[in-house]
């Protein structure tokens, strides 16, 4: 069973077709290019401080070529063999700054909200963690995620392409649930993290990461018609008092937290993999501690939040 009976049903669906009853005009091209992959034997997989395969193929540009049409690689990198998918986001750096907050994923349950195409999930596996359920609505992510893991054959993470909201999920409680760069896309943050907490096992942990705003803000930055650093759809970025604000009223404690750190271009740009719009328009050019939007440019956090007693 895949976490909980729940979960198994909810996710089994999948298997077969990652996109399950999506709509999506794309679907068709990309189930095309996963079924062109080529089958492998054999396989060595590493998911300790990378995400990497490697396996005996006689054509290895074949395999590029049909990867590289899942455009835009945004999180990563990923190994296959020699082909190593240069991701916008080196996000190895973030999962860098996830471990000082010191948690033991050992054995957990996991639930990655928004979790892009699984990179932090295979992580996850590599540090030790049982299971992790990915809820992710980004179709593109979700075609990655089945490119990668048809080398990698994990049966210990699966992809849901549905939002928290309408998982639909009642009756399972996970040991550790993350929400990673959600916070700020949320209408409504209070309703988010109220719904992670209500899928959370009894001594179970949240892990937050997210952009906050300088403490002058009081409790955080509204942005003009949802623009921030490029970034569509940011309806809030809340200050370190104002996330504060917002743990307490759920009765969450703020067990461990890291210091903000500010995002450059060693941790996102433009690659082959991602050759659109990258962190170089999110700035203002001539004064790169503030947005293009005029805000301040983007610093990220984590916390680890557990239920007061
Ligand atoms: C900024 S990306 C972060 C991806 C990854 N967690 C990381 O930290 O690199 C936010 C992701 O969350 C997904 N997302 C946004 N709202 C969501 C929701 N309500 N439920 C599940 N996923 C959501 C988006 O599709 C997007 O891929």
């Amino acid at each position: 069973m895949f976490i909980s009976e729940e979960v198994e049903i909810f996710s089994g669906d999948y298997l077969n077709n990652p996109f399950g009853s999506k709509k999506d005009k794309r679907i068709d091209n990309w189930l095309s290019i996963l079924n062109k992959l080529p089958l492998i034997k054999e396989v060595n997989v590493n998911l300790q401080n990378q995400v990497s395969v490697d396996f005996q193929c006689e054509d290895m540009m074949e395999i590029e070529e049909l990867i590289l049409q899942l455009l835009p690689w945004r999180k990563g990198p990923f190994k296959i063999n020699d082909i190593n998918i240069d991701s916008e986001w080196d996000s190895s750096k973030k999962w860098i700054r996830f471990k000082e907050l010191e948690l033991d994923l050992q054995d957990k349950t996991i639930l990655d909200v928004g979790s892009g195409n699984g990179y932090y999930a295979f992580r996850m596996i590599g540090d030790g963690a049982d299971q992790v359920l990915c809820l992710e609505p980004n179709l593109v992510h979700v075609s990655q995620f089945a490119s990668i893991n048809h080398f990698v054959g994990s049966k210990k993470i699966r992809m849901v392409p549905e939002r928290l909201e309408n998982s639909g999920l009642r009756n399972t409680n996970f040991d550790l649930i993350f929400s990673m760069g959600l916070l700020y896309h949320q209408r409504n943050p209070i309703e988010h993290l109220h719904e992670l907490n209500s899928l959370l096992a009894a001594g179970g942990k949240i892990i937050i990461e997210t952009i906050i705003s300088p403490d002058q803000f009081g409790s955080g930055i509204q942005p003009t018609e949802g623009h921030y650093a490029s970034m569509p759809n940011v309806h809030y970025v809340h200050t370190d008092f104002g996330c504060k604000e917002l743990f307490e009223k759920l009765n969450l404690e703020v067990i461990r937290e890291t210091k903000p750190v500010f995002t450059n271009f060693e941790e996102q740009r433009k690659t082959r993999w991602m050759p659109f719009k990258s962190f170089e328009s999110a700035l203002d050019s001539k004064d790169t501690t503030l947005t293009i939007e005029g805000y301040p440019a983007p610093a990220r956090k984590f916390y680890l939040l557990g239920q007061k007693s």
